[in-house]
């Protein structure tokens, strides 16, 4: 769909040159390999399109805050998360290769990484493999209230990423509880997460100002593809003012308490509000 496919390296680094022009802070980085297979393996590789993506942007544009997206779904020719055994995403496996990962991002330098497979345990991983590595100062901002469901259709569509079976229900979490929510976040910050994530944001603001208020820690949501589609769509046929509903979205997530909002509205909303300034 118009605003959410793949691009080049170079692609990129015009977008990204854009969006900081316009006074967005932040890039976050998915990256699609030339081949995918079982194990996800191009997701470690240091010549992949991330971690070279990474290397150019800290080199043209080195005050623009770069993030990566830690996660084997993107490379993996199933489309898991994680490694499969018998049938099921095995966690503990899926872990070093996702501290992997992590770790070739840092050594591309990115300034921070950010899992967002689901494992348990995989916070506490990264977080030892980065410091045995000499990585002890890259933050991890953790997905660590990330729903299963529908939201994420488009960027499944551009990142060839939707699981040839099953779903994701095994490791994402049920939309109907807020409580194992918050019980998922403060494993992920005991497991030493500098920032945790909400996501799907629009559909779970209650879960945001939760974890706002009852763990005061710093706090992002995404704005996923699926709620950027909606949005979109309704205000292509005018049905809707596109500006003003993205608007009001993105005010509904920094209302109920997200310090950081990752959205593909963010070059629109940044023109908007410098406009206003
Ligand atoms: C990878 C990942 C996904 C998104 C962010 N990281 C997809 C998924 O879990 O299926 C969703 C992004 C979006 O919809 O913008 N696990
Ligand atoms: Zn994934």
């Amino acid at each position: 769909m118009p605003g959410v496919f793949q691009t080049t390296v170079d692609e990129m680094l015009r977008d990204a040159r854009q969006a900081s022009d316009l006074g967005v802070g932040g890039v976050i980085l998915f990256g699609i390999p030339e081949s995918k297979d079982a194990n996800g393996s191009q997701a470690w590789n240091d010549d992949a399109p991330v971690q070279q993506a990474v290397r150019a942007l800290k080199r043209e544009l080195p005050e623009l805050v770069v993030i990566t997206d830690v996660c084997l779904c993107e490379y993996t020719d199933h489309g898991h998360c994680g490694v499969i055994h018998d049938g099921d995403v095995d966690n503990d496996e899926t872990l070093e290769a996702l501290a992997r990962e992590a770790v070739s991002h840092a050594r591309a330098g990115a300034d921070i990484v950010a899992p967002s497979d689901m494992m348990d345990g995989r916070v506490g991983r990264i977080r030892a493999a980065l410091d045995a590595e000499g990585y002890s100062t890259t933050p991890i901002l953790s997905y660590a209230a990330k729903f299963a469901g529908p939201f994420y259709g488009p960027f499944r569509d551009a990142a060839e990423s939707t699981p040839k079976f099953g779903d994701r229900r095994s490791y994402q979490m049920d939309s109907g509880n807020s409580d194992e929510a918050l019980r998922e976040v403060r494993l992920d910050i005991e497991e030493g997460a500098d920032m945790v994530m909400v996501k799907p944001a629009g559909p779970f603001l209650d879960v945001i100002r939760r974890v706002k208020t009852e763990t005061g820690y710093p706090l992002a949501a995404y704005q996923v593809s699926g709620e950027y589609a909606m949005i979109q769509a309704a205000a292509e046929r005018g049905w809707i003012d596109g500006e003003r509903v993205m608007m009001d979205s993105l005010l509904g997530i920094r209302r109920a308490g997200a310090d950081v909002i990752i959205t593909y509205f963010a070059c629109d909303a940044a023109k908007l509000l410098t406009s206003q300034r």
